[in-house]
């Protein structure tokens, strides 16, 4: 089985290659952070422009990488949502024109989903896991049960980690994304010289809340001299690095609590998205894992970030089950899971 999948939902333009045997024959992905970084964040008109002037490209590149046609192609997926809508609404159309011309089924693709079956397609993991997914666009606990069945133990009530990240980081003059550039500066830091609140520690649930310790930097840097030493960004950095860890951490200790309870056959704790990345995260989850008797396992990162892979392999997931998508398929800017 060979499916090609197609990803635009943010700042990726991303196409890939996927066979049915967890084999990866082709993937390419051009971020547009350089073009956005001027805004210090991701304008969406210039987002879909960039996608548009750039998609097909990157599914010829694909195509060659792999060194197949069109016709040999089992099926065409897409990233249907959620995301900006248009971004997503190029990647769709561009999966329905390659779909109707080679006649091939299409595939609407949910980025969460992407990103939710990653691990089956780099470790061939078995149903169910637990997912923690934490990204600039996303922040949630979900226990993976099967395709297309997912169960939310806990989301965000305000912001996404990656995004709490990238505000902190602006706010102490780091450029964008912020999340690599706090990991750096933190290395640097010290962790106890600033004290910041630990959001949503010790609270029933597994959500998230990320505003008021964006507030609580915010405030920190307002009775700062100014400019910040570097001193005091790389304790500030660390400060902050250090909560969202606690706080993250809590959340997911819950949440391994209430699946090893539900589903105590599952057996691994999977990371995906950008802020998996994150050393400090990890080291926080690999200890949570291991004392909970779970297998941590975060995939390699270029597919852990935004990618065509993951929705190559969902597609890949779901053609074995005959889902299947009409050409009518209309873009989902929200779509939860
Ligand atoms: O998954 P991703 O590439 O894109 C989506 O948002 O879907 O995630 C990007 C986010 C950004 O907010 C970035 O600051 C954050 O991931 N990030 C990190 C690190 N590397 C990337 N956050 C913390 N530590 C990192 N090392
Ligand atoms: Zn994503």
């Amino acid at each position: 089985m060979l499916i090609l999948g197609i990803e635009t939902s943010c700042d990726e333009t991303a196409a890939a290659i996927v066979d049915g045997d967890r084999r990866i024959l082709a993937d390419v992905v051009l971020s547009q952070i350089d073009v956005h970084r001027p805004y210090g964040g991701i304008v969406p008109e210039v987002a879909a422009r960039a996608h548009l002037e750039n998609v097909d490209a990157m599914v010829a590149a694909a195509m060659k990488q792999a060194g197949v046609g069109f016709a040999d192609l089992d099926a065409v997926a897409a990233t249907g949502g959620p995301g900006l809508i248009g971004g997503v609404m190029v990647g769709v159309m561009t999966a329905k024109a390659i779909a109707l011309a080679a006649n091939k089924p299409f595939l609407a693709v949910n980025h969460l989903e992407g990103h939710a079956l990653t691990a089956r397609l780099t470790d061939g993991v078995d149903f169910p896991y637990l997912l923690l997914l934490a990204s600039g666009g996303h922040c949630q606990l979900l226990a993976v049960l099967g395709v297309g069945d997912y169960r939310r133990l806990g989301t965000t009530i305000d912001d996404a980690v990656g995004e709490a990240f990238d505000k902190a980081a602006k706010m102490i003059g780091l450029g964008y994304p912020g999340g690599p550039q706090i990991q750096e500066w933190a290395a640097k830091g010290n962790p106890t010289r600033f004290s910041l609140p630990r959001p949503m520690k010790g609270k029933p649930g597994c959500d998230f809340s990320f505003s008021g310790l964006k507030n609580a930097v915010r405030l920190l840097v307002e009775t700062l001299p100014k400019p910040l030493s570097d001193t005091d960004i790389a304790d500030v950095a660390a400060a902050f690095q250090t909560a969202v860890a606690e706080s993250v951490a809590d959340r997911t200790k819950r949440a391994i609590d209430i699946f090893t309870r539900q589903w105590p056959h599952g057996r691994h704790l999977v990371v995906a998205g950008g802020v998996a990345a994150n050393a400090a995260l990890r080291a926080a989850l690999t200890v949570l894992a291991a004392r909970s008797g779970l297998v941590f396992l975060a995939p390699p990162l270029n597919l852990c970030t935004d990618n065509a892979a993951m929705i190559a392999w969902a597609g890949v997931e779901r053609f074995r089950l005959g889902l299947v998508d009409s050409l009518d398929f209309a873009p989902r800017p929200r779509w939860p899971l």
